[in-house]
C-alpha cells in the first residue's frame, strides 16, 4: 500500500486577492479625482461612496487577516509540522510589507504637505489681490478724470463757444482729455443742441434733467458702461445742460468681476485649507491601509504556498523515521521542491528494499538457529530413551529377577520422553507454521475470562483479580491465536508465583499517532525476570523452567506482530512482571 499526498495551493485564493488588489487601484483613481473636485468647492468628504469603502474594506480585510492569525496559532499550539517555519516566514513577509510602504507613507504625507503649502503660497494670494486692485485702480482713475475735467474752469470757457461754433468746442475737448468719448448739448426746456463723438454716450433729456450736476452715476448697458458729467451753464443768456460721457467696454467689466470672484473663492478655500489637508491624508490612509492589508494577505498565502511542500516533506520523514516505509509523497512537476521530493521518495523506496532484504537474512539465520536448538532439544530425551532400551535389553538377558519392574520403569520413562517430544514438536509445529490469522470481531472480556477459567482449578493458591473490563469493547482479532497469546501469558503468570499470589487481567484505551489502541495488561505477583534474561525471553527455545519448551512468549509475540500490535514487559525481580499488549481497535 502506498500512501499519498500531495502538494495542494492555493491558487484561486491567490488569483481573488489579486483581483481585489487591482480593483483597489482603480478605485483609487475614480475616488482621487471625485474627491479633490467635491473639497474644493463644497463641504469636505460629499462623496458618500468614499466612506463605506473605506470602512468595510479594511475592515473585511482585517477580519479576514484575524482569521488567519487564529488558524495559525490553533495550529501552534497542536503542534502542526512546519507551523514554526510559517510563523517565521509570515513575519519576515509582513516585516517587508511594513517597511516598504511606510517610506510610501512618509512621501505622499509630505507631498501632500507641500502641495498644500504651494498652493496656498503667497505669490498666488499676492498675484489675485494685486488684480483685483489693478481693477479697481483703474474704475477709480477713470471717476477722478473725469470729475476733475469735467469741473475745470478750462472747460467752463471752453464752454462759451458752444453757440458760435460747438464743434470746435469738441475737438478742443478731444485734445485737452481722453477721457471724454462724447459731447452732448441740451437747451434748458429739452431741445438738442448738438451732439458729437461716441454714439453709446447718448442720454435723453427727461434722464438728464433729473440730475444734479457734477458726476453722474456710472449706467450700465448691454455691452458697455457709461461714466457721465454734466454742467449747467449760462451762454449768452440761455442756459445749457452739457454732458461729457466716458465709456467703459463691458468687456473689461466680466474681467473684473471674474478676478475678484476669484479671489473670494481662493480666499474661502484658505479658510477651508486645514480640513482639506486632513482629508487628502485621510484619503491616503483610507485607500493605503487596506492594500497594505491585502500584501499581508498575499504574504500569508505565499508563506503557506514555499512551507507547504517542506510541512509535507517533514511529515513524510517523521512517518518514514516512525517505520512507515511506504510512504511517499505525491508533488507537481515544475515545482522547485520537485528534485528534492523525488530524491527523497527513492531514498525511502531503497531503505524499504534494504529492510527487506535485512530481515529476509536475519529470518535465515533465525531459522538455523531454530534448527541447532531443534536438534539440541531432540536430542536431550533421545539419551533417556536410548539408555532405557538398552537397560530393558540388558536385564532381558540377564534374567533379572527384577525384570518387571525394570521394564515398567524403563517403558514409562521411555513413553515420558517420547511425549516431551511429542509436545516439543507439537509446539513447533505451531510456531512454524502459524497460519494467517481469520479476523473477526472478539469481544475482548470473553477472551480474558475464558483464559483464566482454565488455569483456577490447576492454580487454587492463585487468585485471579479482572479489572476495568468493558463489557462491549471488541477488537478485530483471530479467535484461536488470541487465545493461544492469553493462555501462554496467564500460564507464564501462574508459574512465576511459588506459593501464593495474584494474577491481574486489565484493559484500558490509549490513542497513539492518531490511533485506537486496546491495552491489556497481565500482571503477576511472582518472581519477576532476571535482569540478564530480559533480552532473551523472547527467543526460541529460551527457557529457565524444568520441561519448558521456550516457544510460548515467542508464540506470543509473533501472532501480536501478525495483528499489527505491540508487546512488552516491566518486571522487577521478588515482586512481579507485568506484560502489555497494544492491539489495534481498527484494521
Ligand atoms: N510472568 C513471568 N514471570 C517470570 N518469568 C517469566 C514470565 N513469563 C516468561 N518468563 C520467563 O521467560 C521464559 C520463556 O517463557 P516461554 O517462552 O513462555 O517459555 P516457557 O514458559 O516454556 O519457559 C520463561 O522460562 C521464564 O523464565
Ligand atoms: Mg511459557
Amino acid at each position: 500500500m502506498i500512501r499519498q499526498r500531495t502538494a495542494t495551493t492555493s491558487t484561486a485564493g491567490l488569483i481573488s486577492i489579486l483581483l481585489t488588489y487591482f480593483s483597489l487601484i482603480v478605485l483609487i483613481l475614480v475616488f482621487a479625482r471625485q474627491i479633490i473636485s467635491d473639497v474644493s468647492l463644497e463641504s469636505p468628504i460629499s462623496n458618500y461612496i468614499v466612506i463605506p469603502i473605506a470602512i468595510i474594506l479594511p475592515l473585511f480585510l482585517t477580519v479576514v487577516i484575524g482569521l488567519n492569525v487564529y488558524r495559525i496559532w490553533r495550529e501552534k499550539r497542536r503542534g502542526h509540522p512546519g507551523v514554526n517555519l510559517k510563523i517565521r516566514l509570515m513575519l519576515f513577509f509582513a516585516i517587508i510589507t511594513l517597511l516598504s510602504s511606510l517610506p510610501q507613507g512618509i512621501l505622499s504625507v509630505s507631498f501632500i504637505e507641500i502641495a498644500m503649502n504651494r498652493w496656498f503660497s503667497s505669490p498666488i494670494a499676492e498675484g489675485l489681490e494685486g488684480g483685483v486692485d489693478l481693477v479697481l485702480q483703474y474704475n477709480l482713475e477713470k471717476v477722478k478724470g473725469l470729475r476733475a475735467f469735467g469741473g475745470s474752469p478750462l472747460l467752463s470757457s471752453l464752454y462759451r463757444d458752444i453757440p458760435r461754433s460747438p464743434l470746435n468746442v469738441w475737438k478742443t475737448v478731444q485734445e485737452t482729455s481722453t477721457l471724454a468719448d462724447s459731447l452732448q448739448i441740451y437747451l434748458a426746456g429739452g431741445e438738442e443742441h448738438s451732439f458729437f463723438g461716441d454714439e453709446r454716450g447718448k442720454v435723453s433729456y427727461q434722464r438728464v434733467n433729473t440730475w444734479d450736476s457734477g458726476l453722474a452715476n456710472r449706467e450700465s448697458y448691454e455691452s458697455y458702461s457709461a461714466l457721465r458729467y454734466l454742467r449747467r451753464q449760462t451762454i449768452g443768456g440761455n442756459e445749457y445742460l452739457i454732458i461729457l460721457s466716458t465709456i467703459i467696454p463691458k468687456d473689461f467689466d466680466k474681467k473684473a468681476e471674474k478676478l475678484t470672484s476669484s479671489n473670494d473663492t481662493f480666499n474661502q478655500i484658505e479658510l477651508f485649507q486645514p480640513i482639506f489637508r486632513i482629508t487628502l491624508i485621510l484619503f491616503y490612509f483610507f485607500f493605503s491601509f487596506p492594500l497594505i492589508l491585502l500584501s499581508l494577505l498575499i504574504s500569508f498565502l505565499l508563506s503557506e504556498e514555499v512551507i507547504q511542500p517542506i510541512v509535507s516533506l517533514e511529515d513524510a520523514t517523521r512517518r518514514v523515521a516512525d517505520g512507515d516505509f511506504s510512504y511517499r509523497i505525491l508533488n507537481r512537476t515544475g515545482n522547485e521542491l520537485s528534485s528534492l521530493v523525488q530524491s527523497f521518495n527513492s531514498m525511502v523506496s531503497e531503505l524499504e528494499s534494504s529492510r527487506h532484504k535485512l530481515l529476509q537474512t536475519e529470518k535465515i539465520s533465525a531459522w538455523q538457529e531454530i534448527a541447532q536448538r531443534m536438534a539440541h532439544e531432540i536430542k536431550n530425551p533421545l539419551t533417556p530413551i536410548k539408555l532405557s532400551a538398552e537397560r530393558i535389553l540388558y536385564r532381558y538377558r540377564d534374567k533379572n529377577i527384577n525384570f518387571e519392574r525394570i521394564l515398567e520403569q524403563a517403558v514409562s520413562t521411555i513413553i515420558r520422553e517420547v511425549g516431551n517430544l511429542n509436545d516439543l514438536l507439537g509446539e513447533f509445529r505451531d510456531f512454524a507454521r502459524l497460519p494467517a490469522p481469520q479476523i473477526s470481531d472478539l469481544r475482548i472480556r470473553d477472551l480474558l475470562t475464558e483464559a483464566v477459567e482454565v488455569f483456577r482449578d490447576s492454580y487454587p493458591t492463585v487468585t485471579f483479580d479482572l479489572e476495568n473490563l468493558d463489557q462491549s469493547l471488541s477488537i478485530p482479532a483471530d479467535r484461536s491465536q488470541m487465545r493461544q497469546v492469553f493462555t501462554n501469558l496467564v500460564k507464564n503468570a501462574c508459574e512465576s508465583i511459588q506459593d501464593t499470589g495474584s494474577v491481574m487481567l486489565r484493559t484500558d484505551l490509549v490513542r497513539k499517532r492518531n490511533k485506537q489502541y486496546c491495552r491489556i495488561q497481565i500482571k503477576d505477583s511472582g518472581l519477576g525476570i532476571e535482569q540478564d534474561f530480559h533480552g532473551q525471553v523472547f527467543n526460541p527455545y529460551f527457557t529457565t523452567k524444568e520441561g519448558g519448551t521456550g516457544l510460548g512468549l515467542p508464540i506470543v509475540e509473533r501472532i501480536i506482530f501478525d495483528h499489527d500490535g505491540q508487546i512488552w514487559f516491566e518486571t522487577e525481580k521478588n515482586t512481579g512482571t507485568t506484560f502489555f499488549i497494544d492491539l489495534p481497535l481498527e484494521r
